[in-house]
């Protein structure tokens, strides 16, 4: 298999700075608050960040390993690795995840461009309402072709960079975007704590009611610390097929995630001081953070000027996300189907442009699949538990396994360590990777799927 032309990235730096960009996106500053606003906030956010260090970190190394030994994408690195199995389609399985997850990730961030389209043309100028905010936000939503206009566009962008090729396209977009984005949310964190009330959010985020916490909770605290750091579907797998071969992956891998649970905790205390402080409930799901933003830009000096970095820069995090979510796909048809990576990426991208339409109007745009098929939950937030949860959680499972079990940690090691810079957590590593993380995985998503809570 070719891999001499798959590029690479220009360092441990790039990298960095590219599976940050995977990591960090609207899973951090969309799904993070709502999530932890649906599940109590203190008691979901201990379990998240908990789940970060004891499954995120090792799950991050695991995918990185198989990658950078492979140097391929998820279905032919475990036919490599595990020639003749049934491995292979855990990798497709991620594959699907990923356009699955497109598919429904898309349409938020079509809601980023139209924000952003408000923010340059002065729709937050002046005071805003709780109530003339949720009314913005619905009505943007509630147009079916506004909803399907907005994701087709950033498809359409993500399409267009993925064909690029992977460090022209991804790294260049990445480089100085990040950084800015992390200027703008320490500026938007601090006005909303200082704001009157904004205290009461800073308690709600991190004082755990323990009585709080049930399978559910942990569903979703689970589901929540993989989406964020792009675990549970090959995404790492293919970052760390384009790993330099003389880098410290390990240490680049634990920055990866904690810049990545930096910035979730960034966009809580932006989130939840400003929802105290103008009287927002915290749980009103997936508009949540579309809703609270707009009421705190008038209270900041230069505000407009705030609300255009904020939203350009979210829809910059957000593609940075689809693109990897897309380079998933397209890689396995370029390596493994021999298609050209232009073709790969507009096939790709326009099928999940055409299954991402449900999703588009599920919060308004259509009443069948805003309240799918009258179960009470619309179609995106189904898509959202299916792919983002379960699919993520199973994929990590087996991921575990066949790392742990299958390939073996010594192998695992030796690619992790291939640069000559030792590990100095292998030990505990190998033991979280064998044992706790596929164990608490399985208690969990088993829970769930025998019990049929949740859904
Ligand atoms: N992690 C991204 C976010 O937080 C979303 C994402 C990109 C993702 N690639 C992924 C999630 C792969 C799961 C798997 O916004």
């Amino acid at each position: 298999m070719a891999t001499s032309n798959r590029g690479q990235w220009s360092g441990k730096l790039g990298f960095i700075l590219a599976a940050s960009g995977s990591a960090i996106g609207l899973g951090n500053i969309w799904r993070f608050p709502y999530t932890a606003g649906e599940n109590g906030g203190g008691a979901f956010v201990l379990l998240y960040l908990t789940f970060v260090v004891v499954i995120g970190i090792p799950l991050v190394l695991a995918e990185l390993s198989v990658g950078r030994k492979t140097q391929l994408n998820p279905v032919g690195a475990f036919e490599k690795l595990s020639p003749g199995s049934k491995w292979p389609w855990l990798g497709k399985l991620g594959i699907l995840t990923g356009f699955g997850i497109l598919a429904f990730y898309s349409v938020i961030a079509g809601w980023t461009l139209w924000y952003l389209f408000e923010a340059i043309t002065g729709g937050f100028s002046g005071e805003i309402t709780p109530e003339v905010s949720a009314q913005m936000f619905t009505s943007m939503t509630s147009d079916p072709w506004l909803a399907i206009f907005l994701m087709g566009v950033f498809m359409i962008l993500t399409i267009v960079i993925v064909q690029g090729g992977i460090s022209a396209g991804i790294e260049r977009t990445t480089k100085i975007l990040m950084p800015l984005l992390l200027v703008i949310l320490v500026v938007l964190a601090v006005r909303s704590v200082t704001l009157p009330g904004g205290m009461e959010g800073v308690a709600y985020l991190f004082t755990p009611d323990f009585s709080k916490i049930d399978f559910g909770v942990m569903m979703s605290a689970l589901g929540q610390a993989l989406f964020s750091l792009s675990l549970g579907m090959g995404a790492m797998i293919t970052y760390g097929s384009y790993f330099p071969k003389d880098e410290n992956l390990p240490q680049a891998g634990i920055i990866v995630a904690f810049f990545d649970t930096g910035i979730a905790v960034l966009a809580g205390l932006i989130i939840f001081p400003a929802l105290f402080s103008v009287g927002i409930e915290p749980d009103g799901g997936p508009g949540l953070v579309f809703v609270v933003l707009p009421t705190i830009f008038n209270n900041l000096p230069a505000g407009g000027f705030f609300a255009i970095a904020f939203y350009a820069l979210l829809a910059i995090a957000a593609l940075t996300s689809t693109i990897s979510l897309l380079e998933v796909v397209v890689a396995y048809f370029v390596d493994e189907k021999k298609w050209e990576r232009k073709k790969a990426s507009w096939v790709a991208g326009g099928a999940c442009f055409v299954v991402a339409v449900p999703s588009a109007l599920a919060a308004g745009g259509s009443a069948f699949f805003t309240d799918f098929m009258g179960f009470g939950i619309d179609f995106l937030s189904i898509q959202n538990n299916l792919w983002g949860n379960y699919s993520l959680s199973f994929g990590a499972v087996m991921l575990c396994i066949f790392v742990g079990w299958n390939w073996g940690i010594p192998k695992a090691l030796e690619s992790l360590e291939a640069s000559g810079h030792k590990f100095a957590a292998a030990g505990v590593w190998g033991i979280l990777v064998r044992y706790v993380c596929p164990a608490a995985i399985a208690i969990v998503l088993g829970y769930i799927v025998f019990t049929g809570t949740y859904f």
